[in-house]
């Protein structure tokens, strides 16, 4: 295969042993080190706190949090809790996600792991019939597709190990509005009609987020008591309240009985993980972005390791869209070749996050001609929502979140009694090796269904680190994640606004489909006329996407910017200073 064949060897230790024989100065200058750790990690405190999230409630209420003495971790699990229930086709207790931190105290970095896990009844082959072929749907609607939640336990683990407050004066925000309701937008009446069908075949979903079984109008108000009830267990149990006990029992059995496969012991096995976060470095900006199972940061780390070889600022347009295009169309070739859970798989992340392997990719991209995907290809292809937060607190902690139930409303299904709304994140395994997700992804074997593993994400909640100012970012999108964290980067470096960033048109290539997808309007009819001559084909498609928040601290006029995507109904709010 020629993708295998294009990696180069892993690189390995010394022969000779001489790294391991450090001389006994080294050990001193370790310790002189650790001793001055503190001082180093003095980072300077901003003025102002911000938060920016994909609603006004969420953000109002990480605000407040952080007003009662709540630090940024207090605040991620507030707004977390808030959007799971007042941005319900976007994410959940029922979802998971990843929520990458830097304390300003000790400049740890670290990504809190809440992704789902499959459970351990779950079978390679599941999602596909007799004959080998995919089962319509299946992976997508009702509770086969959902995975082991873990954004309760992450929720958990923040609070306890990183925040200030209890849990239980975290989740307040939440269990308040699951109570009081919130009033249903444009936005809730599109993602609802979008899953009609899957709601109304669950008679829990139904009542929750339907009105007499149609789409709600607008101004209607969502109550959710039984939501707001789980939220008042979890306050006061912790992640026991959720995983063991009366809910457990609910969800398992409600799962059960309409031809779901979760056990008790699935979600009494789950466990948050904490993972070293990627780094990389672009352009004098240190790049922290998330650890698998994200393909987000080694997908984003590829491509700007390609990008880093030729000077992107001084092109013309049209060549500047095509090396990215080729930039991008690489890397995801490689998410498909290569990656999945690497707790279940041998992953040669060195190799891909390797210099010279970006030189061997960069040597094989022509500025004349787009590579067609297919002379790239591992194997043969057959045939919003999630939501993301940034914060930054007045310390100077910092979170990036980026949370999911995979498509809008996840599977549709609601666990009686619970207010759970379960994910259908199992789609985003390769149900069969080269059979696109619903995001048009393929994958291979690393990627495969295994019991207990986690699979393959594109959630990129991303900071950027220079003497200049910290940056946060990170966006919902399905596999257009990372292209658009990318985007959002490189503003970012070339010193524009937060504005800009998140406001910029947008464009997508990911190996396959071998199109360039572009939002409406993003392309004149000029460069797309170009573009085409290289032999690209293009993809305008009807709405733009994404819904990125982010913000930016500049450290040389301390000041801090925050914004929110103005595709989306988010909110973007700064303290005091
Ligand atoms: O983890 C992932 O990559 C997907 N489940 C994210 C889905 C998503 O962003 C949908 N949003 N539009």
């Amino acid at each position: 295969m020629p993708s295998m064949n294009a990696l180069p060897p892993t690189s390995k230790s010394s022969p000779d042993g001489s790294v391991k024989k450090a001389p006994v100065l080294h050990w001193g200058f370790f310790v002189l080190w650790l001793l001055l750790l503190p001082v180093a990690h003095a980072e300077g405190q901003p003025p102002a706190a911000a938060i920016a999230s994909a609603h006004p409630a969420a953000s109002k209420a990480g605000m407040e949090i952080l007003q009662a003495g709540g630090n940024a971790f207090d605040a991620a699990v507030t707004v977390s809790a808030v959007l799971a229930v007042v941005e319900p086709y976007s994410s959940g207790l029922g979802g998971g996600g990843f929520w990458l931190l830097h304390r300003a105290s000790d400049g740890k970095e670290v990504m809190i792991d809440g992704r789902e896990t499959a459970p351990l009844a779950a079978t390679r082959d599941m999602y596909l019939d007799s004959r080998g072929q995919p089962v319509a749907r299946a992976s997508i609607d009702g509770p086969l597709a959902a995975g082991i939640p873990g954004t309760v336990a992450a929720l958990a683990h923040i609070s306890k190990h990183y925040g200030r407050l209890p849990l239980k004066q975290s989740l307040l925000p939440a269990i308040r509005l699951a109570k009081e309701g919130f009033a249903v937008n444009e936005h809730y009446r599109r993602m609802a009609a979008f899953r009609i069908d899957a709601l109304r075949a669950s008679k829990s979903a139904a009542q929750q987020f339907l009105k007499a079984g149609e789409v709600p109008p607008l101004g209607h108000i969502i109550r959710q008591n039984d939501l707001a009830n789980t939220l008042q267990t979890i306050a006061e149990q912790g992640r026991q309240g959720f995983y063991a006990g009366k809910l457990a029992q609910q969800m398992v059995q409600a799962v059960r009985t309409h031809g779901g496969i979760w056990s008790e012991k699935d979600l009494l096995a789950y466990q948050v993980r904490e993972r070293k976060p990627l780094v990389g470095h672009y352009r004098g900006w240190r790049v922290v972005s998330a650890a698998l199972p994200s393909s987000g940061g080694v997908v984003l780390l590829e491509m700007l390791n390609m990008l880093a070889l030729r000077d992107i600022d001084s092109m013309a347009e049209a060549d500047r869209i095509h090396y990215l295009v080729e930039v991008m169309r690489r890397a995801y070739r490689d998410r498909a070749r290569w990656l999945g859970d690497a707790d279940f798989v041998d992953i040669p992340l060195k190799r891909l996050l390797s210099k010279e392997y970006a030189r061997q990719l960069f040597a094989s991209i022509s500025m004349q001609k787009a590579t067609p995907s297919q002379s790239l290809a591992g194997f043969k292809p057959a045939g919003r929502d999630t939501t993301h937060f940034s914060i930054l607190d007045k310390q100077g902690n910092r979170v990036a979140a980026t949370l999911s139930i995979n498509y809008p409303f996840g599977s549709g299904f609601v666990a009686a009694g619970t207010g759970v709304l379960l994910n259908d994140e199992m789609d985003d395994f390769s149900i069969k090796p080269g059979v696109a997700n619903v995001y048009g992804l393929v994958g291979a074997e690393a990627n495969a269904i295994e019991p207990g593993k986690r699979m393959l994400s594109s959630m990129s909640p991303t900071f950027l680190d220079s003497e200049h100012g910290v940056a946060i970012l990170g966006t919902p999108g399905g596999s257009r994640i990372i292209t658009m964290v990318l985007l959002g980067l490189l503003q970012a470096v070339e010193g524009n606004t937060v504005g800009q960033w998140v406001s910029q048109p947008r464009f997508h290539h990911q190996y396959l489909p071998d199109e360039i997808q572009v939002e409406p309007g993003a392309f004149s009819e000029k460069l797309q006329q170009e573009l085409k001559q290289r032999g690209h084909r293009l993809s305008i498609k009807e709405r733009p996407w994404g819904n990125m928040q982010a913000l930016y601290w500049n450290r040389k006029d301390n000041e801090v910017e925050v914004a929110s995507d103005p595709r989306g109904g988010g909110l973007a709010i700064k303290s005091a200073k």
